[in-house]
């Protein structure tokens, strides 16, 4: 007789992430750098008594967990409910991932309860079913970045390669004004349909400016790196996703030394993350954080792991 060991209770837990270069034009197939950073979301999972998915004894339809872990229940074949409790460390709506994160640790919370091991495939696919209530047409780079941790050059069409970079801190100034992503995405794709050879060269601007940062990040050179963010950020400005308060942010932190900065994520508000020498850090977080929200984080954080409950 076999016997499969699952479990009564689980958790997991997944970071959030910065996207360094690339994205929105990443959902058009183009290469982008991201990296997970040291805020992450625990997500606890419990088997429930009744039938469905519960965050915290609600049913809540049109959360990405609920999602997620449906699509778990459903492939896996998983006849009880799970209850389930979020506890996420990664300011929601801001371009930090924090929906990708909280998916793959439901999904992989749950995953854990019907098969009793973490399905990575599995969880990857039931985070992508989550991540469209938020995301409507999502390239996949915050759901992959959550679980494989670490940094790396994400493609739609070809996945996940990880690389090694010089950068092990980022300065993020988060604006406070959140936004949604499906709406960021759909500027982006209304801007696309009206300005259509434009958008192509914009297209092929980005994917040589990847390159271009894959060079500078070889060769340490910041100055360079600082002044490709800044080529990034105009090109995200002409699509439409920056905002008044990006670029106030931005100012200040080019104004206080750093070299470059742009925002991180699907824009309209949100973060921006700024790239400066370790000595000019708390220069440039002193004279924004009367403004604006101020973490250093760091970067390649460990992606996807199974926690002790
Ligand atoms: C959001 O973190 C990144 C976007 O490029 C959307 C996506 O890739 O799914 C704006």
């Amino acid at each position: 007789m076999v016997v499969s060991l699952t479990f009564e209770k689980a958790a997991s837990s997944a970071p959030g992430k910065v996207i360094l270069f690339g994205e929105h034009f990443v959902v058009y197939d183009k290469p982008a750098i991201v990296s997970a950073i040291n805020l992450r979301a625990r997500v606890e999972a419990w088997r429930y008594g009744r039938s469905g998915v519960w965050i915290e004894y609600r049913m809540l339809v049109d959360h990405p967990s609920t999602k997620a872990v449906e699509y778990i229940l459903e492939k896996t074949g998983f006849m009880s409910g799970i209850r389930l409790k979020i506890l996420s460390k990664i300011p929601a709506s801001v371009g930090l991932g924090s929906s990708a994160s909280v998916s793959v640790a439901s999904a992989a919370s749950a995953s854990l309860i019907s098969l009793g091991r973490i399905d990575r495939e599995l969880v990857e696919k039931a985070a992508l079913e989550g991540e469209k209530i938020v995301h409507i047409n999502p390239s996949g780079i915050d759901t992959t970045i959550a679980i494989c941790g670490g940094t790396g050059i994400y493609r739609r069409s070809r996945g996940f390669n990880p690389i090694d970079i010089p950068l092990k801190k980022i300065l993020i100034i988060d604006t406070g004004k959140t936004r949604r992503t499906g709406e960021m995405v759909n500027r982006v794709r209304e801007f696309s349909e009206k300005n259509k050879d434009r958008f192509r060269e914009i297209l092929s601007r980005e994917e040589e400016l990847i390159n271009d940062v894959l060079d500078a990040f070889k060769s340490l050179d910041l100055e360079k790196l600082g002044k490709l963010m800044l080529v990034n950020q105009s090109l995200l400005r002409e699509v439409g996703v920056s905002s008044l308060e990006i670029e106030e942010a931005i100012k200040l932190a080019l104004d206080a030394g750093a070299y470059g900065a742009k925002l991180t994520g699907a824009g309209g508000g949100g973060c921006i993350i700024c790239l400066a020498d370790e000595d000019k850090i708390e220069k440039i977080s002193k004279s924004i954080s009367n403004k604006f929200k101020v973490y250093l984080t760091e970067l390649s954080a460990e992606g996807l792991r199974e926690e002790k409950i």
